[in-house]
C-alpha cells in the first residue's frame, strides 16, 4: 500500500507560533549567516554585495519561503508525502529535498565540531603567539579529532531531534535563538567600541561596485537559497507542524527578517573587528577561524567575547541541522515504518558515517576530488547548495505556481443573469487550494498577493532557471 500520504491525526504540531517562528528563524539562521555572509560581503565589494543580495531576497527568497512553508501546511507531511498530496507525480520533488537533507548533512556538522574545538580552546588558551592558519590546519587535517568534535556535535543534533518537534526542536529552539541575538548584541557593542572599528563600518558600507560581475549575482543566488534554507523541504517540514489555524503569512516573512538581521549584524560584528586589528577583510572562509581567533586574542575581553561568540556559532548551526534532519526524520515517521526514536537513530548513524570522509577530506583524503579541483566536502557543499537546492527552488515555484490545483491563475468570471445574460463580469484570480491554504479559506488578508503570484509563476523559476545554467 502507499502510506507516503497517510495522514496521521496525532501529528505533533508548535505549540506557539513563537515556537514556530524560532525554530524556522533557527533553521535559516547558520553558518550561512555567520560564516559565509560576512566574508562573502568582504570579498565582493561591501555594500554593493548586500544591495545585490537584498533585492534577490525580496523578489526570489521571500515569496519562495511562503510558498515552501505553504505546500508543508497544507500536506501536514513530510516532503515526500506533502508533494505527493499536490501532485503523485511530483513526489520525487520531495525525494529529492530528503537526498539533499543527506548532503547537507555530510559536511555541515563536521564544521559543527570544528565550533566545538574552538569553543574548547576559548577556555584553554592556544599557548604563546600562536600562529592560527598552521593551528586551523593542524586540526582540520588531523585524522581523529575532528571524528570526536563531529561525533560531540552529531549527538547534541541526534538528541534534540529524538525528543520531537515540541519538546525537542521547539523548545531547544526558543532557548537557543533569543540566547544568540542577545550574544549577537553584546559582540557587536563590543566591536564598535574598539578604536579604529569605524574603518571596518565603512568598508561594510561603502559600495565597491567594481567588485560586482556575474559570478556575484550567482553567489548572491546561492546564499539566498542556503540562508534561507530553501528547496530542500526543511521550510516545508517545519510548516507541516503549523496549525491551519495560524497566519502562515504573516508567520513566513519573520523568518527571512529574523535572518537577514543576523546577517547583517554577524557581519557588523565581525568585520569592523577585523579591521580594527589590521587584518585583511577578504579573508574569506579563514574569516572565522583563524583571523577571529586572532582578533579576540588581541582584544580586551577577548577571552570573554571567544567563548560567547564560539556558543553562539555552536547554537546556530545547532537549529540549522536539527531541521535538516526532522526532514529525513519525518519522512520515515509519516510512513509508519518506525517511531521517531528509531527513526531518528538510523538517520544520524548514517549521517554520522557520510561525515567521516567529509572531514578527512581537509587530511587523509585531501587528494580525492569529486568535481574537478573540489575536495569531498567542498563537491557536498557545491552539489547542495549549488544545484540541489537552486533546482528545489525551479520546481518548487513550477509546482505552486504552474501545477498545483490547476496552478496561479486569473479568470473572468462572468455571471447570468436568468435570461442568460451576462450580469456581473469580474475579473480575478482563481481561489484554488494554494490560494485557501494561505488565507486560511479566504478569512484572512493575503498582502501582496498578486505581486507573489507573478513571481511565483514567472520570475522566481526564470531568473533562478537563468543562473542556474550560468553557473552549469
Ligand atoms: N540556513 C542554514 C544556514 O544558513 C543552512 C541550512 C540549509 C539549514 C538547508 C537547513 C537546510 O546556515
Amino acid at each position: 500500500m502507499d502510506n507516503d500520504n497517510s495522514q496521521s491525526s496525532n501529528r505533533a504540531h508548535w505549540s506557539s507560533t513563537f515556537g514556530f517562528i524560532m525554530a524556522a528563524a533557527g533553521s535559516a539562521v547558520g553558518l550561512g549567516n555567520l560564516w559565509k555572509f560576512p566574508y562573502l560581503v568582504g570579498q565582493n565589494g561591501g555594500s554593493a554585495f548586500i544591495v545585490i543580495y537584498a533585492l534577490l531576497l525580496v523578489f526570489i527568497g521571500v515569496p519562495l519561503v511562503i510558498a515552501e512553508i505553504t505546500i508543508g501546511r497544507f500536506g501536514q507531511l513530510n516532503p515526500v508525502g506533502s508533494y505527493g498530496l499536490i501532485s503523485p507525480k511530483l513526489k520525487w520533488v520531495g525525494a529529492m529535498g530528503l537526498v539533499t537533507g543527506f548532503i547537507l548533512l555530510s559536511f555541515y556538522p563536521v564544521v559543527g565540531g570544528w565550533i566545538i574545538y574552538y569553543l574548547y580552546h576559548s577556555f584553554v588558551s592556544f599557548g604563546e603567539n600562536p600562529d592560527y592558519a598552521q593551528i586551523f590546519a593542524n586540526y582540520t587535517s588531523n585524522p581523529t579529532y575532528p571524528i570526536i568534535t563531529l561525533f560531540i556535535f552529531s549527538v547534541m543534533n541526534y538528541l534534540i531531534v529524538a525528543l520531537g518537534v515540541e519538546k525537542g526542536i521547539e523548545k531547544y529552539s526558543k532557548i537557543m535563538m533569543p540566547a544568540l541575538l542577545i550574544i549577537l548584541l553584546i559582540v557587536t557593542f563590543r566591536t564598535l567600541s574598539l578604536d579604529g572599528s569605524w574603518e571596518g563600518v565603512k568598508f561594510i558600507f561603502h559600495p565597491d561596485f567594481s567588485k560586482v560581475n556575474g559570478k556575484t549575482i550567482l553567489v548572491a543566488v546561492g546564499q539566498v537559497f542556503f540562508s534561507l534554507s530553501l528547496g530542500m523541504g526543511a521550510m516545508l517540514t517545519y510548516g507541516s507542524y503549523l496549525s491551519k489555524k495560524d497566519n502562515l503569512f504573516k508567520s513566513s516573512i519573520s523568518i527571512p527578517i529574523i535572518d537577514t538581521l543576523v546577517a547583517l549584524l554577524a557581519t557588523i560584528a565581525i568585520m569592523p573587528a577585523v579591521f580594527a586589528f589590521k587584518f585583511e577583510p577578504t579573508a574569506g572562509p579563514a574569516l572565522i577561524f583563524i583571523t577571529l581567533p586572532a582578533v579576540f586574542a588581541k582584544m580586551p575581553m577577548g577571552f570573554f567575547i571567544s567563548i560567547i561568540f564560539f556558543t553562539l556559532m555552536l547554537f546556530a548551526a545547532l537549529t540549522s541541522s536539527i531541521s535538516m534532519l526532522e526532514g529525513l526524520v519525518s519522512y520515515i515517521t509519516d510512513k509508519g515504518h518506525m517511531k521517531r526514536f528509531g527513526a531518528t537513530t538510523l538517520v544520524s548513524i548514517i549521517i554520522f558515517l557520510l561525515g567521516i570522509p567529509c572531514s578527512l577530506s581537509f587530511g587523509l583524503l585531501s587528494h580525492i576530488n569529486i568535481f574537478p579541483g573540489k575536495s569531498i566536502f567542498d563537491s557536498m557543499d557545491f552539489i547542495a547548495s549549488n544545484i540541489l537546492m537552486p533546482f528545489g527552488g525551479i520546481m518548487l515555484a513550477i509546482c505552486v505556481g504552474w501545477i498545483w490545483d490547476g496552478g496561479l491563475r486569473y479568470e473572468t468570471i462572468i455571471v447570468r443573469n436568468q435570461k442568460g445574460n451576462p450580469d456581473v463580469v469580474t475579473n480575478g484570480y482563481v481561489f484554488n487550494s494554494c490560494l485557501k491554504e494561505i488565507t486560511n479559506q479566504g478569512t484572512l488578508n493575503f498582502p501582496f498577493m498578486s505581486a507573489w503570484i507573478f513571481i511565483i509563476k514567472w520570475v522566481a523559476p526564470l531568473v533562478v532557471l537563468a543562473i542556474f545554467i550560468d553557473n552549469l
